[in-house]
């Protein structure tokens, strides 16, 4: 199918008050995603016209390269965000549902995977991506310092934690202790039928993986 230009997406989470994600955060931290939008196009168009008969390659600069290579960092900074604010403005509470169960039994306890969460966000330098494997249909909190570094293939993202100081700073400062009144906050504001939503299309997408796809090879 070939490639759409991607526009930014309304949500839920700007039509109402956050508990303690201020609106002017959230207005700002906007502006950061349609930037996203706007650049994955621009890059995305530049890759489409180079001709690549002649266009050089080369490791250590090339501008082949330099669009590659930032053009997954627009992409991942639009995707990560559109799963980040179209998963505010529930209600929070505790983990539900499938999802609950599945970390429950991956994490030996809801607690201990939320414990998990929080110290990875304070060991991440701007993601904690919460995703299913698509292989095994296992549970993990990938620690990502940038939106494209270190995810992995066939993890479908099921929760999207920024820990940009952009996500915070202004709300809760720029402090470690920020960081971490910032994510009891997130979880607070989390709509987890959206995450056991996203669960679901990826369960329905590992089954009909499975269902096609033979014994798994080594
Ligand atoms: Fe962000």
């Amino acid at each position: 199918m070939p490639w759409d230009e991607i526009k930014p997406r309304q949500f839920k989470a700007f039509d109402k008050e956050l508990d303690g994600i201020s609106r002017q955060t959230m207005e700002d931290h906007y502006k950061l995603y349609e930037g996203y939008v706007k650049k994955t196009n621009a890059l995305r168009k530049q890759l489409n016209e180079f001709d690549y008969a002649e266009i050089e390659g080369n490791q250590v600069y090339s501008d082949l390269r330099a669009v590659s290579v930032d053009y997954t960092f627009a992409l991942l900074g639009f995707k990560n965000h559109d799963l980040y604010f179209g998963h505010l403005g529930g209600e929070g509470g505790e983990p539900q549902g499938r999802f609950a169960e599945l970390v429950d039994a991956e994490f030996n306890g809801v607690e201990k995977w939320k414990d998990a969460v929080r110290k990875a966000a304070s060991s991440a330098r701007g993601w904690v991506m919460v995703g299913y494997d698509l292989n095994d249909g296992s549970i993990f909190n990938y620690i990502m310092d940038t939106q494209n570094l270190w995810a992995v293939y066939n993890m479908v993202p099921v929760l999207a934690l920024d820990v940009y100081e952009h996500a915070y700073a202004r709300d809760f400062g720029a402090t470690p202790d920020g960081r971490k009144a910032y994510v009891d906050a997130f979880f607070r504001n989390l709509d987890w039928d959206h995450v056991n939503r996203q669960l679901t299309q990826a369960e329905a997408a590992k089954a009909g993986a499975d269902s096609v796809g033979g014994e798994p090879k080594g």
